[in-house]
């Protein structure tokens, strides 16, 4: 049985639903996270089945139950918020004991499962610390103990790492992670990061305008994105609108402004004016122009290259003015390519993805 269930969640603000209709169900010990651009409901979402928004629709299930009519601490959920709310009069561990204090649990209950949270989230050495005398990331771990010290089945986690650094947000984000898998809660976690989302995913849900529109694993929703919006929110693609054609064998394929692609994707269903998704990683490009012409390569200039240490993002012209972005992963003998020199990119047919638009 899913630990936790959403069944038609809608929320309306008077004429505006930001929430629309959002079914999911998450299984014990999943992580999922919930990617989708500003504005597009996942706080709401977030604070819906915490039970600080009152939904105007559906309902939220803890194992199979309704959890609707239950006080926000009876539900058996935890929240980190994204500003880690913490007292900051309070130290470390009067924060991490705080919601055992609301609930009068015995003194010695409430020393031993503090200790026990600090151990688990290696914070023992800063216990009698104020948060203004932390760091960031120990901060965000007090925030994490906090809510989990009330022994939740599910902990919900709305953009607890956006205001750090990249390098301290991937740390985190592996910690994170691990404690994930180790006390094997259920998670959701928020974020507007595309690789956060992916990384640290059992899975993926994506939001828009309200709307669930695809959950799946990381791969799933890079690889298949259900439409272009989707390919978009999950990475630097190539969209290309598509002419369905037949080949001189008798083979379906597609035309791109006179460029042949082939794909290993199923052509049956694509309809009149295909879109076609390839992602930048998966273009490969080489000096001098294409000799013979084939399927699945084109001739075109280099008209930018944007340097990003371990990678180069190279925009291609085509004869037709239609662009192309390639990665280019440099070796140290690699040739140098420059704005303005004529290249070939060329792809395999299994790059080549047919998605709805
Ligand atoms: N209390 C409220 N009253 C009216 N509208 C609201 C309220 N809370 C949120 N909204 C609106 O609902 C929509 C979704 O907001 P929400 O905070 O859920 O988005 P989000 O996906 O978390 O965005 P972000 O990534 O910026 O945090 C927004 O258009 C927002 O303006
Ligand atoms: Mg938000």
């Amino acid at each position: 049985m899913a630990e936790l269930e959403l069944v038609g969640l809608s929320k309306r603000y008077g004429r505006d639903l930001v929430l629309d209709d959002v079914s999911l169900s998450v299984q014990e010990g999943e992580l999922v996270t919930v990617l989708g651009q500003s504005g597009s409901g996942k706080t709401t979402m977030l604070r819906s089945i915490a039970g600080f928004v009152t939904p105007s629709g559906g309902d939220v299930l803890v194992h199979g139950r309704s959890v609707l009519n239950a006080p926000i601490n009876q539900r058996g959920i935890g929240i980190v918020f994204q500003n880690y709310a913490l007292f900051p009069h309070l130290s470390v561990r009067q924060n991490v004991g705080y919601g055992l204090r609301v609930r009068r649990l015995p003194r010695h209950e409430i020393r031993e499962r503090v200790d026990r949270e600090l151990d688990r989230v290696m914070l023992t050495p800063y216990a009698d610390r104020k948060p203004g005398q932390l760091s960031g990331g120990q901060q965000q771990r007090v925030a994490v103990a906090r809510a989990l010290v009330l022994r939740p089945r599910i902990v919900l986690f709305d953009e607890p790492f956006s205001n750090l650094d990249a390098m301290l947000r991937e740390s985190l984000r592996r910690e994170l992670r691990d404690l994930q898998k180790r006390l094997r809660f259920t998670a959701m976690f928020v974020t507007h990061d595309q690789r956060e989302a992916m990384a640290l995913a059992d899975r993926v849900a994506v939001m828009r305008g309200g709307r669930l529109v695809q959950m799946g694993a990381p791969t799933d929703v890079y690889e298949r994105p259900a439409h272009r919006a989707i390919a978009e929110l999950l990475g630097r693609a190539n969209l290309l609108d598509c002419e369905p054609a037949t080949g001189e064998d008798g083979r379906a394929l597609l035309r791109w402004r006179g460029h042949t692609l082939r794909t290993d994707d199923d052509l049956a269903g694509a309809g009149a004016d295909p879109c076609v998704l390839l992602r930048p990683e998966y273009v490969a490009v080489r000096p001098g122009a294409p000799d013979p012409p084939a399927p699945n390569q084109l001739g075109g200039v280099l008209s930018s290259v944007e340097y990003h240490g371990s990678s180069r993002l190279a925009v291609i012209t085509e004869p037709g003015g239609g662009t192309l972005l390639a990665d280019l992963r440099a070796g140290p003998a690699d040739p140098y390519l420059a704005p303005g020199d004529p290249v070939t990119a060329s792809w395999p047919a299994a790059a080549v993805r047919v998605i709805g638009s």
